[in-house]
Formats: C-alpha cells, sequence, structure tokens
C-alpha cells in the first residue's frame, strides 16, 4: 500500500507515529517560512506542515503544490501548537510534520475550488463532474446511498429474499411513459425496450416459485425530467408470494423504520400513518400529503350553501365545494404577501383566494367581511376552531381545482410558518387507489398504477357495472410531500387480468402480442403475490433533505436528459446506422 492511514485515521493517540499518507491538496498556505497543506481523501481531512528545518526537499514540493494535487507524504505526528486545534475537524488536535514528499500527479487550476462550500454554476459541476463528486456534501450523500443500498440488501437478505437480476434489453413494459428503444442488428427493423420497471418479470420470478424476490433495479422512462424525475433511476424492487397488503407494508415500515433509525439522526413517526386516497384527497388535496403538519382542510360549503356572498353561494350550488385552511398565527401576512398567495392558487386554476383574518376581539377581518352575516361568521369561527391571531385561507371552485389550489396553498403555509420539522420523516401510507382512470382524449379506462394491480374483493362487482369506482389493493408510500414508492397485490388469475385489459379497451390481438407471455405464465399455476418499488434516488432525497434528485446520484442527467460530461446523447457514425439498418429522417434547421 502506498499509504499506512487515510486522512482521517490519525488522533492524538498517533502522536510521535511515523506515517505515510496520500491525498488530494484541499488547500495550501503559505506562512512566510511554514508552509500549511490540508491533504485530503474521502475520509476527511488532515493538516500537514512543510518546515525548512526539518525537510529542505519536502519543504520544495509543498512550495510547488498546488489546489488538487495529488500528494504523498512520509512525516510525524505531532499535537497542533496550543490554540490552534481545529474542533471543527475529526483530526484538528493534530497535524504531520512532513519529512518527505512526492507529487504523485499534477492538476491543472480547476473550474471551482472544491474546498470552497458555495453554489457553483450547474454545467460546471455536471461537465466536472468527478471534481464536484470530490465535494463534500455531495461525496457524504453518495457514501450515504451506497451504505442505505447495502442495509436494504442485508435487511431482506435476513429475511430470506433472493436478489435476482432480470433483463435491461427487453420489451416494452406499460408503466405509462415512453420506452427507450434499442435496434436490434441481428433481427433488422425490430427493437428491444428497456424497462421501464421489472414488474412483469417479477411477478414471472413469482410464478417460478422464487417466493421472495428483490432487485437494485434500473429502470428507464423516456419522460420529461423534472426535480424528482430522472430518464434513469433506480428501484428497490421487492415481490412477494402468498401475501396480502398488510404484509408487503409491514416489511416495508420495518425496513424504513430502521434503516432511518440505523443511518440519519432523524425520526419516524411510529407505526406509519394510514390515509386511503379518498381521505388524502379530501384532507390534502393531494395523494403525497406532506404529514409532518395537519393543517387539514376544513369543508365550509354547507355554510356558504346559503350565503349572503353569492360568489361562494353559486360555487357550492354548481356543483363545487368551497374548502379552508387554518394557518396559526399567520394573520400577519402583509397585503404583499397575501396576493402572492392568491396568484398560486389561481395558476392551479382557481378563481381567487379567500382570507380572513382572525382579530384579537375574534372578529374576522376580509376584503369580503360585508358580504359575510354573524351566522356564517360564527360557523366559520367554529369549525375552523380559529383562535385570534389565524388566518383562515378559502378555495371555492370545482373539487379537482381546490385540491390543487389549497393542496399548494397548505405547502406553502407549512413551509413558512416553519410547520415541517426538518428532523422529522413523515412516512404515510395512502391505500385504496381508483383501479382505473378516465382518459377523456381516448375516451377509455386505463389503469391507475399499472393493469397488473388487483381490485379489491369487495369491489369485484362492480368492474362491469362502475369501473370508475372500483377500489384497487394499491398502496403508495409518501414521505414530506414526496412519493417514495408504489405497490399493489396484483393479478395472478388469467380471466380476471382479461377482464382488465378489456375494460381498458386493449383487443384480443393487441393483448396477446403484448402480454401473452404474462397470460400464458398464469395457467402454470401462478402463486397470490403482491410486492411495492420504493425509488432508492427519492429515498435518498428525503433522508439527506434535497430538493433536487441530482443531488442524490452520482452521474445525473439534466433536465434536458443530456450527459455534460460524456456529452450524451450524441451522432453515431453512419456505419453503425447502417449496420442497424437504421436512416435518419431528421428535418433541417
Ligand atoms: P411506479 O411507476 O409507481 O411503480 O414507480 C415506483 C417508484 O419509482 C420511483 N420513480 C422514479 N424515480 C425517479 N425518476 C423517475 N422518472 C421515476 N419514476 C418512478 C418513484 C416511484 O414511487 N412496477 C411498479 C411498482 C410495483 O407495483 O411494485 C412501478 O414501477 O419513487
Amino acid at each position: 500500500m502506498q499509504r499506512t492511514h487515510t486522512c482521517n485515521d490519525l488522533r492524538t493517540t498517533h502522536i510521535g507515529d511515523r506515517v505515510t499518507l496520500a491525498g488530494w491538496v484541499n488547500r495550501r498556505r503559505d506562512h512566510g517560512g511554514l508552509i500549511f497543506i490540508d491533504l485530503r481523501d474521502r475520509y476527511g481531512r488532515i493538516q500537514l506542515v512543510f518546515d525548512p528545518s526539518t525537510s529542505k526537499e519536502a519543504y520544495a514540493v509543498g512550495d510547488r503544490c498546488r489546489a488538487e494535487y495529488v500528494l504523498k507524504i512520509e512525516g510525524k505526528v505531532r499535537a497542533r501548537p496550543k490554540g490552534q486545534a481545529n474542533p471543527a475537524l475529526a483530526t484538528g488536535e493534530i497535524e504531520v510534520m512532513v519529512e518527505k514528499a512526492e507529487i504523485l500527479n499534477e492538476a491543472k487550476t480547476p473550474p471551482f475550488y472544491v474546498s470552497e462550500e458555495g453554489e457553483v454554476e450547474e454545467h460546471l459541476r455536471f461537465r466536472y463532474r468527478y471534481l464536484d463528486l470530490r465535494r463534500q456534501e455531495l461525496k457524504d450523500r453518495i457514501l450515504l446511498r451506497h451504505r442505505a443500498v447495502n442495509f436494504i440488501r442485508r435487511f431482506l437478505d435476513a429475511r430470506g429474499f433472493v436478489e435476482i437480476e432480470t433483463p435491461i434489453l427487453i420489451k416494452s413494459t406499460p408503466e405509462g411513459a415512453r420506452d427507450y428503444l434499442v435496434p436490434s442488428r441481428l433481427h433488422p427493423g425490430q427493437f428491444y425496450a428497456l424497462p421501464q420497471s421489472p414488474q412483469q418479470l417479477k411477478q414471472l420470478l413469482m410464478v417460478a416459485g422464487f417466493d421472495r424476490y428483490y432487485q437494485i433495479a434500473r429502470c428507464f422512462r423516456d419522460e420529461d425530467s423534472r426535480a424528482d424525475r430522472q430518464p434513469e433511476f433506480t428501484q428497490l424492487d421487492l415481490e412477494m408470494s402468498f401475501v396480502e397488503e398488510e404484509d408487503v407494508l409491514q416489511l416495508a415500515e420495518e425496513l424504513f423504520t430502521s434503516l432511518v433509525e440505523e443511518l440519519t439522526p432523524k425520526r419516524v413517526i411510529k407505526p406509519f400513518p394510514r390515509l386511503t386516497y379518498a381521505q388524502a384527497m379530501e384532507r390534502y388535496g393531494t395523494d403525497k400529503p406532506d404529514l409532518r403538519y395537519r393543517l387539514e382542510f376544513v369543508d365550509l360549503s354547507d355554510v356558504f350553501a346559503a350565503s349572503g356572498f353569492s360568489t361562494l353561494r353559486e360555487v357550492v350550488k354548481s356543483g363545487g365545494e368551497v374548502k379552508a385552511i387554518r394557518a396559526p398565527g399567520a394573520n400577519g401576512l402583509s397585503r404583499k404577501e397575501l396576493d402572492g398567495l392568491e396568484e398560486m392558487a389561481k395558476k392551479q386554476g382557481a378563481p381567487g383566494l379567500i382570507y380572513l383574518g382572525v382579530e384579537q376581539d375574534g372578529e374576522l377581518r376580509s376584503p369580503v367581511s360585508k358580504h359575510l352575516g354573524e351566522g356564517e361568521k360564527t360557523a366559520i369561527r367554529e369549525k375552523m376552531e380559529a383562535e385570534p391571531g389565524d388566518l383562515v385561507l378559502i378555495v371555492g371552485g370545482e373539487p379537482k381545482v381546490v385540491a390543487a389550489a389549497l393542496g399548494l396553498i397548505r405547502t406553502e403555509m407549512g413551509q413558512r410558518l416553519g410547520l415541517a420539522a426538518e428532523d422529522l420523516l413523515a412516512f404515510t401510507w395512502i391505500r385504496e387507489f381508483p383501479l382505473f382512470e378516465w382518459k377523456e382524449q381516448e375516451k377509455r379506462w386505463d389503469a391507475w398504477h399499472h393493469p397488473f394491480t388487483a381490485p379489491g374483493d369487495e369491489d369485484l362487482h362492480l368492474l362491469d357495472q362502475d369501473p370508475g369506482k372500483v377500489r384497487a389493493k394499491q398502496y403508495d408510500l409518501v414521505c414530506n410531500n414526496v412519493e417514495i414508492g408504489g405497490g399493489s397485490i396484483r393479478i395472478h388469475r388469467r380471466e380476471i387480468q382479461e377482464k382488465i385489459f378489456q375494460i381498458m379497451g386493449l383487443s384480443p390481438e393487441t393483448v396477446q402480442s403484448q402480454f401473452g407471455h404474462l397470460l400464458t405464465a398464469f395457467e402454470y399455476g401462478t402463486p397470490p403475490h403482491g410486492g411495492v418499488a420504493p425509488g432508492i434516488d427519492r429515498l435518498l432525497m428525503v433522508l439527506t433533505g434535497q430538493s433536487n434528485i441530482q443531488e442524490v446520484i452520482a452521474f445525473p442527467k439534466t433536465l434536458q436528459a443530456t450527459d455534460l460530461l460524456f456529452q450524451a446523447p450524441s451522432p453515431v457514425s453512419e456505419e453503425q446506422l447502417k449496420e442497424l439498418y437504421l436512416r435518419l429522417d431528421l428535418e433541417e434547421d
């Protein structure tokens, strides 16, 4: 080995030891006659001292060093002089007096300084990702990711799960996004699709009898990127046989609770709260509510049904609803802030945002208060449990619009009022999703989650009569406003699977060509089964409190789905295209 210790190993117990270290020059300071270098590696940092009276040669090497040079030294550990210890550094009480030094490699002046905290332009971070990865915060997140995946593997291994790899070159799987396609050279004109998830493969592994499967699975979806979405990402894909919903929820809950407790200083709510999809929409206007705080919706429709306030009365009359949240202690918001909130609500399609401030004497202060009778005011105060100093925010309109607008206002107020405890991870299960959603453009039903999800037993009779009312055996795991994972109990009988495809309007020919393999498999002894697939990237986002998924991926894509380091995607040669029997038909730009 070229070193005896890493840059984070040495403490006061090593004083007097002769050591060999290697790493990168984090920072070099010249103190007139003495040179100090912070040497850095993956593990940490340590201070080196180059003193010409110890070694002239070593001092000359230290003098040549610049940021990011790769340096190897030999020297003696000593205590830092009195008053010079650095409590922020694990090695902060000692330093190494350098006796021999060798530059293993030089470095150009970097486009940004690894040692400096603060913002660096995004394109530079992507283009020089290997330098970005040397920065402590990003490096620590990547290391935590490693520990989390390692924890998951150990946890599942101890419970009899088998890790099995499934193919990346496969056939289109319907998870709702566009596929990435790969042309086949041996079969001209034909294409593989990269898996959007190993959904069908894991179900086939259950047919095969593996009973408990998992995989740290790479998935590919050609959809527009967002802060929490990448074209390729990683799932903890998991499937179990002979289980019911409760078994899957219990397992995932135990896994994430123990993972958080072992690897982070954060807290989780135990047991994870559970909401049905209907409850989540009704109370929070979203199927991924942040339950670190309450700010629940209160339905005021009946208060306004016969109100003198015609705007809201008409909303209720025409089948809409009026809902409100109470923001504790927010009566002091300025007119400008309130206008800002109203803008947010309008962007979601709401006609406006009505606000009522609760004064010290209990009076409701609002631009619309002249439209409200005493009875209404009392009803609002009581229903909202309003206290002096509170702010009541009201949105009226179609249920979908109210959900979207007030949901957003809720999140915004949660943030502004600092209601979301930073150290809390409010994992929550959302259950009983609808099995289908209506696609207005295509005039047909589509699977809400995916077509392999089983309908709830008590709703089976609705499949023919009223597909929109059927609830699925589907569950999502959400945490602090982020959807971490989704899963379901699957259909394991051919006739029910065929029925679902039929309701979705797929022709028997389409079903046969796309899903024939699965339907056939169902005829050879398929056990009841179900599973879940939490996103590893999303999990790391919430564990580290990041709002952008790029911050937990070593080599992420940009929002335009490009890789700036490799300059991908990129054109390929005529020769390559020819081999694949492809000819481009690009518009002249
Ligand atoms: P679903 O499509 O809900 O379910 O995906 C499961 C989880 O994968 C993560 N995820 C993503 N992460 C980053 N970027 C993306 N583009 C992206 N898309 C999805 C999310 C999401 O909750 N086969 C089913 C699972 C099952 O039924 O077992 C599936 O893929 O964290």
